[in-house]
């Protein structure tokens, strides 16, 4: 059921990029541009811009700062599928109906798939406005996407999560942020499930657990990208410290300010990491 309604969103897209250019060049990346890190959109070239609620079974975002447009386009002539805003479970939708995207743009031929997001910094030695590449994630209070009878043509029943954010791709991705001056750190990201930001007790936990950041995304759609057998980055820019960490309330209009302190080295990075891809 999941990988019909995914197949017929993926045939929609191709129908509509088909129809812009005559042959249809495969993604080399699909990018997932979370909370405060959606201008990178505004670099791709021509972009063709398809509405999340043109598309069957695509689920459009209440969020502020999730513009929920499906973008084909090319970043230094790079054929990329851009998803410029996400939804989250906490909005009421099911895991499935989150990453169902996702499975579309791996079926458009997407191999590489960049998640991007905001998170709170939960490791004392980060900074705001600072990168962590997701190295790995804590994703106890998820309810998999993967739940229900397996669909055979989506993956595996079991899909091993050893290696669920790619090692090749952390490292290029490190290193293009080296040779731009970026600050990045590599780290454990832990999925809660929000919307409410977390107590300063589930902070301390999460930290006793091994958490370097926090944050309500990226996970579920991991997980799926896994079973779909692409290659998964993770990227977090750390928006705040979290709860319980600074005197200041968190907020999610912090999290957006975020954007115009960020967005130059951001779509710098993801640029330089598109060329190398
Ligand atoms: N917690 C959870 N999600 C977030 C945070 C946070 O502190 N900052 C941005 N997204």
């Amino acid at each position: 059921m999941w990988f019909d309604k995914a197949c017929q969103a993926a045939d929609y897209i191709k129908m509509k990029i088909t129809e812009k250019y005559k042959d249809y060049k495969a993604p080399k990346v699909c990018i997932v541009l979370g909370s405060a890190l959606g201008s990178f959109a505004d670099r791709i070239e021509s972009p063709l811009i398809i509405p999340y609620r043109d598309i069957e079974g695509f689920s459009v975002s209440t969020v502020s700062g999730h513009a929920g447009r499906l973008i084909y386009g090319f970043v230094k002539e790079n054929p990329i599928l851009c998803m410029q805003g996400r939804t989250h479970i906490y909005e009421g939708n099911s895991p499935q109906q989150v990453v169902l995207p996702l499975r579309a743009c791996t079926l458009l031929g997407a191999k590489n798939v960049v998640l991007t997001n905001a998170a709170g910094a939960i490791n004392y030695d980060y900074n705001v406005g600072e990168f962590m590449v997701i190295e790995d994630h804590l994703s106890f209070f998820l309810d998999s996407p993967l739940f229900g009878k397996n669909e055979d043509d989506l993956g595996l029943r079991f899909p091993s999560m050893d290696e669920a954010y790619d090692k090749e791709l952390r490292e290029i991705a490190i290193e293009c942020a080296k040779e731009l001056g970026i600050s990045v750190h590599s780290g454990v990201y832990a999925y809660m499930k929000g919307p409410q930001f977390e107590t300063p007790a589930e902070i301390r936990a999460l930290r006793i657990l091994g958490a370097d950041a926090v944050g309500m995304s990226t996970v579920p759609e991991t997980i799926a990208c896994v079973h779909a057998g692409a290659k998964v980055l993770g990227i977090s820019c750390l928006s705040n410290l979290a709860a319980g960490m600074s005197e200041k309330k968190l907020s999610h209009e912090d999290v957006n300010r975020m954007e115009d302190i960020v967005a130059k080295e951001f779509g710098d990075w993801m640029e330089a990491l598109i060329c190398r891809l």
